[in-house]
């Protein structure tokens, strides 16, 4: 699905008359998500290399691209401009889903691209049903990315200390969104976990999930 917002260009002047104001373009962009392939894939890492501090190394965006829906590229006017990328976790007896990248490059931010990848991650969770929350690690003083996921109903649940071996501050927020389960889905869930049980057999992970150390 294509989304339509405006984009101011950044030509300010200040010396400008009313007129000259009027003529300020104002361009209508599309925004979309598209699917990781092996083709972009060197698109995903040179975007990362420019969002974030930190660097990913090749396991991480081999293991990317059997992650199906969890690894989307954001489009602004058919470029790629971001990216989000997740992975379940199963640890602690519960299911979880990580947001383990999530940016945009510096010029296209607060046109909607965040919130359209953070919507999608919803609408995963959503579609599964049995995922228990949603959380991710930001660094603590990136506070456009607090504002951003503070927006959207996560909150800061501990602090991570020393969690960046390279960076400065070194020290992470973990935060964390509660998800309700699908009272259908939980039906689901128990009667194949019964079923399951039964016929002895382990439980079949999402087709489309990749575990990422
Ligand atoms: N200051 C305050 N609030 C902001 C800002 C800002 N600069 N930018 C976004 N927000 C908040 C606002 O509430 C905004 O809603 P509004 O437009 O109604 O005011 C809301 O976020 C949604 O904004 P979007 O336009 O959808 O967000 P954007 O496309 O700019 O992406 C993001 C936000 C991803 C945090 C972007 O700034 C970015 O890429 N930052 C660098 C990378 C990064 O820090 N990523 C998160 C690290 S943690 C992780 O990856 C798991």
């Amino acid at each position: 699905m294509t989304n339509t917002v405006t984009m101011n260009n950044n030509n300010t002047n200040n010396n400008a008359t009313d007129e000259n104001r009027k003529k300020r373009k104002v361009k209508r962009v599309s925004i979309e998500l598209g699917d990781l392939t092996q083709h972009n894939l060197k698109q995903l890492k040179v975007l990362n290399r420019d969002v974030f501090p930190v660097a990913y190394n090749e396991k991480f965006y081999k293991d990317l691209l059997g992650a199906g829906e969890l690894c989307k590229l954001a489009y602004c006017n058919d470029i790629v401009v971001g990216a989000v990328c997740c992975r379940i976790d199963l640890s602690e007896n519960r299911r979880r889903l990580y947001i383990m990248t999530l940016g945009v490059l510096a010029k296209y931010r607060e046109l909607g691209l965040g919130t359209l990848m953070l919507e999608h991650v919803f609408k995963i969770c959503e579609r599964e049903g049995n995922i228990d929350s949603i959380y991710l690690h930001v660094q603590i003083n990136n506070e456009t990315a607090l504002a951003f996921y503070k927006k959207f109903g996560f909150q800061v649940i501990s602090t991570a200390t020393e969690y960046y071996r390279r960076l400065e501050p070194c020290d992470a927020y973990l935060l964390e969104r509660a998800l309700k389960k699908s009272a259908a889905n939980e039906q689901t869930a128990a009667a194949t976990a019964v079923q399951q049980s039964a016929k002895k057999v382990p439980a079949v992970p999402l087709s489309t999930i990749t575990d990422v150390d």
